[in-house]
């Protein structure tokens, strides 16, 4: 039985910063951000957003009112949740006027979360062939003002469809994976922003990468060549461009090529929102699959998660007869984005909402369908418009 994505869908704020003006504010040359780090905008997610209405906004995109009453279970990965209890895919069911016969949940290790999500729905899916699985990456990637790490935050969330007989992706059985109790990224209780040890984080990546790739194809028989795209977690777009360089280094120049274009596609989208963390792997298959115009049914494409922690995996899938048709395209939504001065995105960063118990929030500026409304006596306030 096919089993896999059928239908995938991204939301992030209306609010943007330049990358260029940034790194002038922060005397860094234009390049470093540009070219070095691989971004040219960065999502600025406003308080009004959170991690359970972008998931929701996200969700709220792909689904029919038949999805919503077919969808028996939510498995949400975040490394940035609103509780320590309550899931906030028990926020986005309700929001998405779910079912209440479903099951929810929320899912953590690091931005490696969304990928144990869609491998547990696919592996729920082959006991229970009629389940239709909601699986989200939602997160909003914080670092502080003035650090190292700021230049590769961002948010949003990523959501897809999980069923038999995929109209996008079929996932296959193999996979690599890799864990190890280590400390290059972690946010402790109470911290609002990451703690990072940022160049060992990216050593590790690429040694993950390299271990769970080389593990993948030796267990298979594929080689490089049989991936007509690789796709990778992409905290900065330019960390990507390192592991394809690891991954076709001794390969023919026609294929590198021709890998190089389908990365450079991959990461349209993550150049243009940052890190989504959970999400970011997704949103780059997203961006190829909406970007590429050489990709066809029957091809396979190999992903690469990561989360720190770490755990990384390697696995593939088919692209399906109907994928195109089936994409709604997300051009539109960047696009229609409003850019912030670095002013204004260091006021908004500062005004993200923290402990307090009661709090109004001001969300006539944020167009978005599922807003944020604010705290009431310890209990946060969702809005549906
Ligand atoms: N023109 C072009 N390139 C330039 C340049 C210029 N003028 N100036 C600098 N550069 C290049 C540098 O040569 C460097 O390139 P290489 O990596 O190829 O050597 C690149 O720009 C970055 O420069 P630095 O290494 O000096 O950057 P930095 O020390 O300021 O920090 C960082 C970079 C470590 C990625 C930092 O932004 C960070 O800590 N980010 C957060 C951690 C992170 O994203 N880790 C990724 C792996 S962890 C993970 O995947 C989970 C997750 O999502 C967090």
């Amino acid at each position: 039985m096919k089993i896999g994505i059928d239908k995938i869908g991204f939301f992030t704020s209306n609010l943007y910063v330049d990358m260029a003006k940034l790194a002038v504010a922060r005397n860094v040359d234009p390049n470093k951000y540009l070219i070095g780090i691989g971004q040219t905008k960065m999502a600025v997610i406003p308080p009004t957003q959170d991690v359970v209405t972008l998931a929701a906004n996200a969700a709220n995109r792909i689904l029919t009112v038949a999805d919503k009453e077919q969808i028996d279970m939510v498995l949400l990965a975040t490394e940035s949740g609103i509780d320590n209890s309550k899931s906030a895919a028990a926020y986005v069911a309700n929001l998405l006027g779910l079912n209440e016969k479903i099951r929810v949940v929320e899912l953590k290790q690091a931005c490696y979360g969304a990928t144990a999500a869609l491998q547990l729905a696919r592996t729920y899916i082959a006991v229970h062939p009629t389940s239709k699985i909601l699986v989200i990456g939602a997160d909003i990637a914080r670092y502080g003002l003035n650090t190292p790490g700021e230049p590769t935050q961002g948010g949003g969330a990523v959501a897809m469809l999980v069923t038999k007989d995929p109209a996008i992706l079929a996932i296959e059985d193999e996979s690599s994976y890799l864990t190890r109790d280590i400390m290059d990224f972690w946010r402790p209780l109470g911290h609002y922003e990451a703690l990072v040890d940022g160049k060992y984080s990216s050593d590790v990546y690429l040694d993950f990468f390299n271990t769970v790739f080389t593990d993948y194809k030796s267990k298979t028989g594929l080689k490089t060549v049989d991936f007509s795209s690789l796709l990778f977690h992409l905290p900065y777009t330019k960390l990507g461009l390192k592991a394809l360089r690891l991954a076709v280094s001794d390969l023919d120049k026609r294929i590198i090529t021709k890998l190089n274009e389908e990365f450079e596609n991959s990461r349209i989208y993550s150049k243009k929102v940052g890190n989504l963390y959970t999400g970011s792997l997704y949103l780059s298959l997203l961006s190829v699959l909406e970007n590429s115009q050489d990709l066809l049914p029957g091809q396979r494409l190999g992903l690469f998660s990561y989360g720190s922690g770490a755990e990384g995996e390697f696995y593939s899938g088919i692209l399906q007869s109907k994928f195109k048709q089936q994409l709604i395209g997300h051009k539109e939504l960047l696009k229609n984005r409003k850019e912030v001065t670095v002013a204004e995105y260091e006021k908004i960063y500062k005004a993200t909402v923290t402990s307090q118990t009661n709090i109004q929030l001001d969300y006539q500026n944020d167009p978005a369908t599922f807003i944020f409304s604010g705290i009431d006596n310890n209990k946060r306030q969702y809005l549906h418009r």
